[in-house]
């Protein structure tokens, strides 16, 4: 007697594990299905975040607007940060370090208040974007310093 008790307590836990395994299992299916659903944006999209930060960067540094610049500098590498975090499964990922370099050029030349600096830095910023856009083969994206500021409804002076 007390043996088929104990078999069927054991018994009895195998199917509550069965039972509470499969549960689990389709809790994490749905949640995974959540996943897959959920937006991240696409490489071009953060790319196009950082054009309209690089110009705006270019007007705000041109202007002596040292805080304005500093700001667009960070939004640019909070952008590379989060391409390194979503978009860790294009290939083209692994040449983006090649930027860092120069992102840190801009900020040394914000933070020593030289225009010179900050010119030639972000002639050179300009060029590894370049650089990069032809080492992964999408050399027809070609960026330049901007002429007129990409946005009529943003101060790019000192308040
Ligand atoms: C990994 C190296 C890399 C670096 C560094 C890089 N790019 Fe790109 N860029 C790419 C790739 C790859 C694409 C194509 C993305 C796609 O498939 O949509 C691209 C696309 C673009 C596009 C086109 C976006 C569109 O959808 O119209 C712009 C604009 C752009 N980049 C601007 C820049 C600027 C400005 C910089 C420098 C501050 C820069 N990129 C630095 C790799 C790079």
């Amino acid at each position: 007697m007390r043996k088929l008790i104990v078999a069927l307590l054991a018994l009895t836990a195998c199917n509550t594990s069965d039972q509470s395994n499969a549960v689990l299992r389709a809790q994490v299916d749905s949640l995974q299905r959540k996943l897959d659903d959920v937006y991240k944006p696409g490489l071009g999209e953060f790319m196009s975040g950082i054009q309209v930060h690089h110009a705006k960067l270019w007007f705000a540094g041109v202007a002596g607007n040292r805080k304005l610049a500093d700001f667009e500098v960070g939004e640019i590498r909070e952008a590379l940060d989060d391409i390194e975090k979503y978009c860790a499964d294009r290939p083209e990922v692994a040449q983006l370090p090649m930027i860092r370099p120069a992102v840190d050029s801009v900020s040394a030349a914000i933070a020593a208040g030289s225009f010179p600096a900050f010119k030639s830095s972000f002639v050179l910023l300009t060029a590894t974007c370049n650089n990069c856009h032809r080492a992964t083969k999408h050399e027809f994206n070609v960026i330049k310093v901007p002429d007129v500021p990409p946005i009529t409804n943003q101060v790019f002076t000192k308040p």
